[in-house]
Formats: C-alpha cells, sequence, structure tokens
C-alpha cells in the first residue's frame, strides 16, 4: 500500500524525538513533516538537540521544523501530537474539527466519555467511541488519546490478573525516570544523588485513567516517585486477587498474554506484550527497558505474600511503550479497524 503520511507536533522533545525514530522505518507511515514552537521554528531538524541512543533517521535532519499552526498543518493522514498539554487542549480539538486524525500523549481529554483511551492490548474495543465523539462534536476528524506512561506499565500486568483472578484491590508505587518530565523536566541538581516523592497530577491520572480503561470502579491506591533514571519506570505493585492463586498461575497468564495487536501482526505490536523474568534482582532500568524494542512490560519478583495477597514488579519504558510507541501501535489499530 501507498505510506500514509504522518506529521508530528511537539516533534523536537523527549517524545517528538521517540515519534520521529519509530516512524522513520515505520513500514505504513512516511514523516512527512513536523512542527514546535516558535522556539525552534525556521531550523533544520538536524539542528535540534537529539538525545536518543540511535542516530537521527536521515530523513528527518533535512525536514524543516515548522511553527505550529492549526491552519497550516499539511494534509496528512495522522498528526502525532507530543505537545505539553495545555497547549494540546488549545490545538488538538482544531485540528480535529478541520478533519485531522490526532493521535495524542497529552493528557487533556484524556477522561472525557467520548475520547478512546488507548492501550492497544487492553481495551482495543474502545475505538469505538471514535463514532461517538465525531457524532457528538460534530468533526470529521478525531482525537485519540494514549495513557499515562505509569498507567499504561501497570494496566498491561494487571489485565491477565484480572481476567484470570480478579482483582479487588490494587496499591502501587512508581519509581519514575527523568525522561518521563519531559526534556526540561526536573532540573539535574534537583534529582543527582535524591529521589522526590511526589509527581503532581500522577497518582490521579493512575487511578482514573485505570478506572476508564478497565471500565469499572477499581479500588487503586498510588504513589508516585522521581528517581535519577534516565529511561524506564519501575513500579512495586501489590493486588488483593478474587481467586487465590499460585506464582507459576499468575506467571503462566502473565507470559501467554496476547492482545487483539499480536494477533494482526502489527508492525509497532511485540511478541509479548508482559514478559516474565526470573532473578530476583530483576527487572532492572537498564537490563529491562528495551524489552521487546520498547514496547513490551517486564515484570519480576512474582510473589504471593498470603491467600489472595500478589505482589510483582514491573518496568516499563516511558518514551516507548509508555508513550510514542503505544501511541504508534494505537494508531496502527485504528488503521485496521472500522473506524478509520
Ligand atoms: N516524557 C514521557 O515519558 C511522557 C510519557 C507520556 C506522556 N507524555 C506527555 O507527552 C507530551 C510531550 O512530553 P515530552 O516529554 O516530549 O515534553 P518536552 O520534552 O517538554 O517536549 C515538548 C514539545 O512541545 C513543543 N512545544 C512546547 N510549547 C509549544 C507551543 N506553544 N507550541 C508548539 N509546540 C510547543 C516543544 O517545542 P520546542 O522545543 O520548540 O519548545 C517540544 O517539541 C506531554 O504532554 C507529556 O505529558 C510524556
Amino acid at each position: 500500500m501507498d505510506k500514509l503520511k504522518a506529521y508530528v507536533i511537539g516533534a523536537t522533545g523527549l517524545v517528538g524525538q521517540r515519534y520521529v525514530q519509530l516512524l522513520a522505518e515505520h513500514p505504513w507511515f512516511e514523516l512527512v513533516g513536523v512542527a514546535a514552537s516558535e522556539r525552534s521554528a525556521g531550523k533544520k531538524y538536524g539542528e535540534i538537540n537529539w538525545v536518543l541512543e540511535t542516530p537521527m533517521p536521515e530523513r528527518a535532519a533535512e525536514l524543516k521544523i515548522d511553527k505550529l499552526d492549526v491552519d497550516a498543518v499539511p494534509k496528512v493522514d495522522v498528526v502525532f501530537s507530543a505537545l505539553p498539554s495545555e497547549v494540546a487542549a488549545k490545538v488538538e480539538p482544531e485540528l480535529a474539527k478541520r478533519g485531522y486524525l490526532v493521535v495524542s500523549n497529552s493528557s487533556n481529554m484524556r477522561l472525557e466519555p467520548d475520547v478512546p483511551l488507548i492501550i492497544p492490548e487492553v481495551n482495543p474495543d474502545d475505538l469505538a467511541l471514535i463514532r461517538e465523539q465525531r457524532a457528538r462534536r460534530g468533526w470529521s476528524g478525531a482525537v485519540l488519546k494514549k495513557p499515562n506512561c505509569s498507567t499504561t506499565i501497570l494496566d498491561l500486568p494487571l489485565k491477565p490478573i484480572l481476567d484470570e483472578f480478579g482483582v479487588s484491590r490494587i496499591h502501587v508505587a512508581t519509581m519514575q525516570a527523568v525522561t518521563g518530565a519531559g526534556y526540561s523536566g526536573v532540573p539535574s541538581v534537583a534529582i543527582i544523588d535524591n529521589l522526590i516523592p511526589y509527581i503532581k497530577g500522577e497518582e490521579e491520572k493512575i487511578v482514573n485513567e485505570s478506572k476508564k480503561i478497565f471500565k469499572r470502579d477499581l479500588e487503586i491506591y498510588a504513589t508516585t516517585t522521581r528517581v535519577p533514571v534516565l529511561d524506564g519506570h519501575t513500579e512495586v505493585v501489590y493486588v488483593d486477587t478474587v481467586k487465590d492463586f499460585d506464582v507459576e498461575a499468575v506467571v503462566e497468564a502473565m507470559a501467554k498474554f496476547r492482545g487483539l495487536p499480536q494477533e494482526l501482526g502489527l508492525p509497532t505490536a511485540p511478541p509479548q506484550p508482559v514478559v516474565p523474568v526470573a532473578g530476583v534482582d530483576r527487572p532492572q532500568p537498564r537490563l529491562d527497558r528495551m524489552a521487546g524494542r520498547g514496547m513490551s512490560v517486564v515484570v519480576g519478583r512474582v510473589r504471593r505474600l498470603g491467600p489472595k495477597k500478589l505482589a510483582f514488579v514491573a518496568l516499563g519504558h516511558n518514551t516507548i511503550r509508555g508513550a510514542a510507541g503505544n501511541a504508534v501501535l494505537a494508531a496502527e489499530l485504528l488503521i485496521k479497524s472500522d473506524y478509520y
């Protein structure tokens, strides 16, 4: 098929760079343009401060950075958004009104009832909300959201537990990487040799977004912290299950869990979305964050603390599965669905 044209807004930031990296080698999409603030506009993309571990894709380096302007976005098939949410809140609905399909990382609109908030392996059916969104708002385009990074990394391993054993209560404490706060998010002086035991708004996002994704009033408690890790959020999770379990059965349920993206063979789908790892000292950010090319959540330390009391540690790449990778996978799913 002809490649679909993709445009990235917020392309110079940490999530924007991941989009550019993923789209450059994507079999379905062609990156035709990038936009950012007036601070970057007019430069070549090759002049930005590229921070990823692989070289900047050559074709991206040649693109001129547009100043973001809803009236000047070229005609493309998908707009991938990595804007700060206060900017996205103004820009994304305007683009959807003008007929663009916007696949977004930002937290605005995530909880609105007609906005799909998609982890492709967990709640693919929620793409149907696009039809309702268009009818209700009179848009020919649409806005599709991916959840908060920590929500995604928690909800992927929770899904097989919920399906097989039921869940009555969840406690989670996160240790989140500095890249989760954006390029200029956490000053080095604040985070080196340190831990910050609070991330504004993050605990509420985990709780409220998980309730929306699983469509139930889950009893869920979260504490979110920032740690001096570059990439990869680690989450310590305690789950009260409805049925009792043994550890082997939980590990097996996680290991064999697959979703629609795997069934459809979507290009960004990892073969195994949840990867249990052996060894009492795993998962670790440096060793495990690139599992499934950054799209798998790695789970270790699975323990039975008592009847119906499960504990485990989950780790996922915050800018890939937690951000741009999940968004690209959601776009692939949408393209294969009836709602595109
Ligand atoms: N980092 C993560 O792990 C992660 C995970 C999940 C979700 N998110 C969400 O994804 C979004 C992007 O995060 P990030 O970490 O990539 O942030 P970031 O590194 O701060 O990048 C922000 C991007 O937005 C652009 N921008 C800022 N103000 C703008 C304006 N007024 N008009 C046009 N463009 C503007 C910036 O362009 P300039 O370079 O020109 O300033 C830059 O390209 C945020 O909403 C964040 O909450 C992030």
